[in-house]
């Protein structure tokens, strides 16, 4: 098994991903001592977790995997998107992303949406894209305490809890970045 670095700070996606890939050996930017702030300013989702991923490979030239996500609501036009993390404006938290997304949909009946997440590996130099992801709707009050972020609020599809109300196994199993991990996975298993 490869190692990897995973380029995140994120501690909730970091479990997940373990539980995921149990046994893989990461790192993730803490642990190789990477302070650096990449900033993600692509309007695309494919484009952030590239530049998560390229930046780690053009400074430590390590095999790297980064990955972005984004709730796309169809009510909503496809918000927030790939501006899930600050939907509520800049230095707002989870719940006042929440808020606001349970605000927008007060009176609307269509409550579809869904979770995407893209993973860019680099291996040897070499890129490759993954894509995961997960249908489902809003709920009309936040449930659960386990997760993170949207969590609370989603339902995916044939489910009647949300997210923050299952085990990271069972979330990992069905959800945007649990497929993405399965299609990186399903990959190295094919790469030295
Ligand atoms: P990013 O991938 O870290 O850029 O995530 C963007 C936003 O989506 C952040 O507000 C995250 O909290 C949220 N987010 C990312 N992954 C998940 C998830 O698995 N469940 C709920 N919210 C998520």
């Amino acid at each position: 098994m490869k190692p990897l670095i995973f380029s995140t700070r994120n501690t909730n996606k970091i479990v997940e991903v373990s539980a995921k890939l149990g046994g893989w050996p990461l790192s993730s930017l803490n642990d190789i001592g990477c302070d650096a702030d990449i900033e993600e300013t692509s309007e695309t989702l494919e484009g952030n977790a590239r530049l998560k991923a390229h930046y780690i490979w053009d400074q430590y030239k390590q095999d790297v995997f980064a990955d972005d996500t984004g709730l796309e609501i169809s009510a909503l036009n496809g918000e927030p998107g790939v501006r899930s993390a600050r939907y509520a404006g800049q230095g707002r938290n989870a719940d006042d992303n929440m808020n606001l997304v349970l605000q927008k949909l007060e009176t609307v009946f269509d409550r579809r949406a869904r979770f995407r997440t893209a993973i860019c590996l680099i291996l040897n130099g070499r890129e490759y894209m993954f894509e995961g992801i997960v249908e489902g709707h809003i709920a009309r009050e936040k449930r659960g305490m386990t997760g993170f972020g949207y969590d609370p609020i989603f339902i995916p599809e044939g489910n009647s809890r949300s997210f923050a109300q299952m085990s990271i196994e069972e979330k990992n199993y069905i959800s945007h970045r649990g497929r993405a991990l399965q299609a990186m996975k399903d990959h190295l298993r094919f790469v030295d």
